[in-house]
C-alpha cells in the first residue's frame, strides 16, 4: 500500500481515543481516519459531528476505505464487523481479544481465502509487540515458554491492595476509571480477558489454537483478606500469571492461576497497568518484556503499530501452524497450589496428603494438584469461594512421577 490509508474506525471509547490521539501526532505515517462508527449517535464527542455515524454499512460499503479499525467491546458485534471487511478485501487491524480468540481459526481461514490481513498485535499485553515478536523473531527459535501478566487491571488491583492497602473494591473502581477495565470487569478479574489473551499468544508461540473455554483460568475475584496475609506474612506478592509451556514429550500446558511471587522473581515489581511477558527459548534463553498494557495510549500505539505495518504490506503468516503437527493441547501438568475456603475443609472432601492449616472461619491448604483436575472443579471452587493460587514453577510429569504424584492429589 503506498497511499495514505483511509480508516474506517469502529468504536470511540478509552482505545479509539488513544489512537485518535496517537494518529495524530504520529509524524510519518500516511493514514487518516475517515469516518467513526458509533453506538450512541447523541453522545457528545470532542470531533465534529460529520466524523461519526450510527450506521455500519457506511464505512463497511465505502470502497474509499481501505483499512476498518475494530475498537469495540462487544465482541458479538466486532466479530460481525471483522468478517464483514475481511470477506470485502478490507484490511483489518483489531484489539478485540476476546473475538479474536474464540473465532482464530476462521479468522485465519478468511485471510487466507480473501486475500486481506487482519493484525491484532493491541488484543495481547497493550504495548508490548508480543506478536509480532513470537511471529517473527522466534520464528525458528525453540520456545519451551512464555508466560506472563497479561491483564493490566488485576495487576493494578493487586498492586494497589499490596502497596497501597487500598480495598479490592475502591482498587477495581480505579481501575475502572482509568479506563483500563473491560466494559464488564469480570472478564478481567475473572482471568478471562488474560485467557483470551493467552490463547492468542499460545497460537503464535507454538502453532496450536485453542479454545478459550478449553483452557483453566482462576482470578482473583475470590481474593481475601486471609489470602493478603498469607501472601504478606511470607513476603510474597500476588500477580496473576498466565503461561504457556512446552513439555518434552511434545505437550502445550495452559493455564490463567494467581500466583505467589518472591521478591526475586521477575512479575514482583511489574505494578499497576504493566503487562509482563517472559520468553524461554532454548537458544536466546529467557528474555522478558514489560510495558503498559492497558489505556488508551498504550494501546492506541500498538493499533498505530498495526495500521503502520499494513503500509509495507504486513500480514501474519501463522508459519507455525504447520509445524506445530507433533503438538498437542494437555491440562496434564501437576501443580503446586493454595486452596484457601472460608467453609470448613473436610465438606470439600479433601482426601490425606496435603497440608492444610484453619484460622477464623476457614482454612486453606497446599499441596499438589492435576490442571485437569483443577479444570473439573472449577464451578467448585467457585462456589465455596475459594482463592486459588500457585507457589512457583510447575512441575513436569513425566512417567514415574505421575504415579506416585497423583496419590496425593486432592479429590473435591
Ligand atoms: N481490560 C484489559 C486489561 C485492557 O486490563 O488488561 C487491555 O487489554
Amino acid at each position: 500500500m503506498n497511499k495514505k490509508i483511509k480508516i474506517g474506525l469502529f468504536g470511540f471509547g478509552c482505545v479509539g481515543q488513544g489512537l485518535y490521539r496517537v494518529l495524530s501526532q504520529a509524524q510519518h505515517i500516511q493514514a487518516e481516519i475517515v469516518k467513526i462508527g458509533v453506538k450512541d449517535l447523541s453522545k457528545p464527542r470532542t470531533l465534529p459531528a460529520h466524523l461519526f455515524t450510527g450506521n455500519a454499512a457506511e464505512i463497511l460499503d465505502d470502497p474509499s476505505v481501505d483499512v476498518v479499525v475494530e475498537l469495540i467491546s462487544d465482541a458479538e458485534a466486532a466479530y460481525d464487523i471483522v468478517t464483514t471487511s475481511l470477506k470485502r478485501g478490507k484490511h483489518v487491524v483489531t484489539a478485540n481479544k476476546k473475538m479474536v480468540a474464540a473465532h482464530l481459526p476462521e479468522l485465519v481461514a478468511l485471510q487466507e481465502e480473501y486475500g486481506a490481513s487482519l493484525l491484532y498485535e493491541a488484543s495481547s499485553c497493550g504495548s508490548i509487540p508480543i506478536i509480532r515478536t513470537l511471529e517473527e523473531y522466534y520464528d525458528n527459535e525453540l520456545l519451551h515458554e512464555v508466560k506472563g501478566i497479561f491483564n493490566g487491571s488485576s495487576n493494578f488491583i493487586l498492586s494497589k491492595i499490596f502497596n497501597e492497602n487500598l480495598s479490592y473494591a475502591t482498587a477495581l473502581k480505579q481501575a475502572q476509571g482509568l479506563g483500563f477495565a473491560e466494559a464488564d470487569p469480570t472478564l478481567d478479574i475473572g482471568g478471562y480477558d488474560s485467557r483470551s489473551k493467552l490463547a492468542i499468544i499460545a497460537a503464535h508461540a507454538f502453532g496450536i489454537f485453542v479454545h478459550p473455554e478449553e483452557i483453566f483460568c482462576y482470578g482473583i475475584d475470590n481474593l481475601k483478606q486471609q489470602d493478603i496475609d498469607f501472601a504478606k506474612e511470607n513476603n510474597f506478592k500476588i500477580r496473576l500469571v498466565a503461561r504457556a509451556q512446552k513439555r518434552a514429550a511434545g505437550s502445550i500446558n495452559l493455564s490463567v492461576i494467581p500466583q505467589f511471587v518472591k521478591s526475586t522473581d521477575k512479575f514482583y515489581s511489574v505494578e499497576n497497568e504493566y503487562n509482563a511477558v517472559l520468553v524461554e527459548a532454548a537458544f536466546s534463553d529467557q528474555q522478558a518484556f514489560i510495558g503498559k498494557g492497558a489505556g488508551g495510549n498504550p494501546t492506541g500505539s500498538a493499533v498505530l503499530s498495526d495500521i503502520s505495518a499494513l503500509t509495507y504490506d504486513y500480514r501474519y503468516e501463522y508459519k507455525k501452524k504447520s509445524k506445530a503437527a507433533g503438538l498437542s493441547y494437555s491440562t496434564d501438568q501437576l501443580l503446586e497450589v493454595y486452596i484457601r475456603t472460608n467453609s470448613a475443609l473436610p465438606e470439600l472432601g479433601l482426601v490425606p496428603g496435603w497440608e492444610s492449616s484453619h484460622f477464623n472461619g476457614g482454612s486453606y491448604i497446599k499441596g499438589k494438584i492435576l490442571l485437569s483436575r483443577l479444570l473439573n472443579i472449577k464451578q467448585a471452587l467457585q462456589q465455596a469461594g475459594a482463592f486459588v493460587a500457585t507457589f512457583s514453577e510447575a512441575e513436569a510429569i513425566n512417567a514415574e512421577s505421575k504415579t506416585a504424584d497423583t496419590k496425593t492429589v486432592v479429590i473435591i
